[in-house]
């Protein structure tokens, strides 16, 4: 990979990771269009098969099995849940990006869109509480944190690449 993207969901780690790939023209390669390709399934229905560990295996060999191709890689938000994830993210050679908004403007972003089975199970509170675990999660293993607030996906962008 030449940059791995993280974050909570609605971060806009797919978006960002999208335009990146055509300013560099490299492969966009996303964690979760991949689970979904190799098993015929959406997130919402493996949680539901084989719940959020069965989904955190996948997740993770996803992840060992793509680090070493050229790209550039966007992560599902539940990434850093597993602490084999956590080491391979810190160990790699590469430049982990922390796509990082307000609780508010995220939460926005994610409302508007039901299909993630971790939002669509968890009251606002909830959800609150998991940002704060996530965040410490995030903050330990990027390298470079980018504010995304009020920007738009294509400013996000370049400021990723200043940092490729
Ligand atoms: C999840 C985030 C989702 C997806 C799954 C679980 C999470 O990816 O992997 O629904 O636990 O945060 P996005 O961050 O791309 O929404």
């Amino acid at each position: 990979m030449k940059v791995i993207l993280i974050g909570f969901m609605g971060a806009g780690k797919t978006t960002v990771g999208q335009l990146l790939a055509e300013k560099t023209a490299l492969p966009f390669l996303d964690t979760d269009q991949l689970i979904v390709k190799q098993t015929g399934q959406s997130p919402g229905e493996i949680f539901a098969t084989v719940g959020e560990l069965g989904f955190r295996q996948l997740e993770q060999t996803i992840l060992q099995e793509n680090l070493t191709k050229s790209g550039i890689m966007a992560t599902g938000g539940g990434i850093i849940e597993l602490e084999q994830n956590r080491q391979l993210l810190k160990n790699s050679p590469v430049p982990v990006i922390y796509l990082s908004g307000s609780f508010g403007q995220t939460v926005e972003r994610l409302v508007k869109d039901n299909t993630r089975p971790i939002v669509r199970n968890k009251s606002l509170l909830e959800l609150a509480e998991l940002w704060e675990q996530r965040l410490k999660k995030y903050s330990g293993i990027a390298t470079e944190v980018i504010y995304t607030d009020n920007k738009t996906a294509d400013q996000v962008a370049e400021e990723v690449l200043q940092h490729m």
